[in-house]
């Protein structure tokens, strides 16, 4: 067996995505055996001395570090994995850029259009690898509705919706600040815009090319909460929903929502596309399923279609089990982190990377912007 090249992970921030991130690499040499490059843990980062410790015996890292400049000061590091809240991705992938590693960061880019093009520039200066964890456009589902746009199968599209609407934050007792802190705009930047919606206008870029303008309404629901630092009722500067619609350059019209006050639904991301010929849509909730109709169809047998997505030739999954059986959220990271690894023996440019998530910015800034303007904005894509 050929020695498989290294790539030296050290991933800073043990919550949930560091959870993600660090199945995604432990799986990776099961399920991509072939890969010319393979990551290993080398160190975790978390500023709490115990959870860093038991973050780093339970995945599997070699060793672990309570300040994050210290795991890119070392020499043994290749690649800086971002798993901290946004406020910090702009400082870390500075510095790492600086530092000469590889940079995987977690979405958004950063807080706002600032921090991100300076981020951009960073990587730009110094030639770095490096990608954002938009990883919804890896699910197996999602990447065949982009083969099948890119088939004509849908002809010219006209329309294309998205929703992604949750309901954690209805209670007046959550707070802002610490734990809480996608609540808190100093730290998070802004609220559904850029948590939940980033990811719909990432996947909608992908799909359907770039977003010229737009115009939105946001609202901030509860005004005040505690803030979970400073223990003091506080005023909200997120956004807790916004709804916008927009044009992209083919001419079609997009519409898009979000909201963490829709009762009942927890991460009900889905998108529709209506083209001349044919619509497809899909649901977070349903992954594994495509649905698809198409107008060619004979009348007889016409109307909409469930693409189970798990037969060995569609997306991804000859990498898993046999056709019928569902693979789920996780593999998202996996097919990343795998796609990344195989771009480096390639050589080919990987998306999306930091210019492809400032694009995404740009579009979360338009929004806010218009909302807080009552006008529409063009995006300057
Ligand atoms: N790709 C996705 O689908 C997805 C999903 C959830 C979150 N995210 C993004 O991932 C990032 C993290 O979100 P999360 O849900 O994992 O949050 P989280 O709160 O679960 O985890 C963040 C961790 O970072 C740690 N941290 C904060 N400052 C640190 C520092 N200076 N040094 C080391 N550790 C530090 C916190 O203690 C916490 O453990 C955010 O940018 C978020 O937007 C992306």
């Amino acid at each position: 067996m050929t020695k498989k090249k290294e790539v030296r992970i050290g991933l800073i921030g043990c919550g949930f995505m560091g959870r993600t991130h660090s199945n995604g690499y432990n799986r990776i040499k099961n399920f991509f055996p072939d890969l010319e490059h393979l990551p290993v843990l080398k160190v975790a980062c978390s500023r709490n001395e115990e959870k860093a410790k038991a973050f780093s015996e339970q995945w599997g890292y070699e060793s672990y570090e309570t300040d994050w400049k210290a795991v890119i000061a070392r020499d043994d590091i290749d690649a800086i994995d971002i798993c901290t809240p946004n406020d910090m991705h702009a400082e870390i992938s500075i510095a790492a850029a600086k530092a000469g590693k590889m940079i995987f960061c977690e979405k958004p880019l950063a807080r706002t259009l600032e921090e991100s093009e300076e981020m951009v520039n960073a990587v730009a200066e110094s030639g770095v690898k490096n990608m954002v964890w938009y990883n919804y456009r890896r699910l197996p589902a999602v990447t065949l509705a982009k083969h099948i746009i890119e088939s004509g199968k849908l002809g010219r599209i006209f329309h294309y919706r998205a929703n992604f609407l949750q309901d954690w934050t209805i209670n007046a007792n959550v707070k802002q600040g610490g734990s809480d802190w996608r609540m808190d705009a100093e730290v998070a930047g802004s609220g559904v815009t850029g948590d939940l919606l980033a990811h719909c206008i990432d996947t909608a870029m992908w799909l359907n090319g770039s977003i010229g303008d737009v115009s939105a309404v946001t609202e901030t629901f509860i005004k005040e909460r505690v803030h979970q630092v400073t223990g003091k009722m506080e005023p909200v500067g997120i956004d807790d929903a916004c709804i916008f619609h927009c044009h992209f350059d083919n001419g079609s019209l997009g519409l898009f929502e979000s909201t963490r006050y829709a009762r009942g639904h927890k991460a009900f991301y889905t998108f529709e596309i209506n083209g001349e010929k044919a619509s497809i849509r899909w649901d977070l909730e349903d992954l594994n399923r495509l649905e698809f109709f198409d107008h060619s169809d004979s009348s007889e047998v016409r109307g909409w279609r469930s693409i189970h997505v798990t037969d060995g030739d569609q997306p991804y999954m000859d990498k898993w089990w046999v056709p019928g059986l569902s693979i789920g959220y996780e593999q998202s990271f996996i097919h990343q982190a795998a796609d990344f690894l195989e771009s480096l023996a390639s050589g080919q440019d990987f998306s999306p990377n930091f210019k492809d998530a400032f694009d995404t910015q740009k579009v979360c800034e338009a929004v806010l912007e218009s909302a807080a303007s009552k006008s529409w904005k063009t995006t300057g894509l």
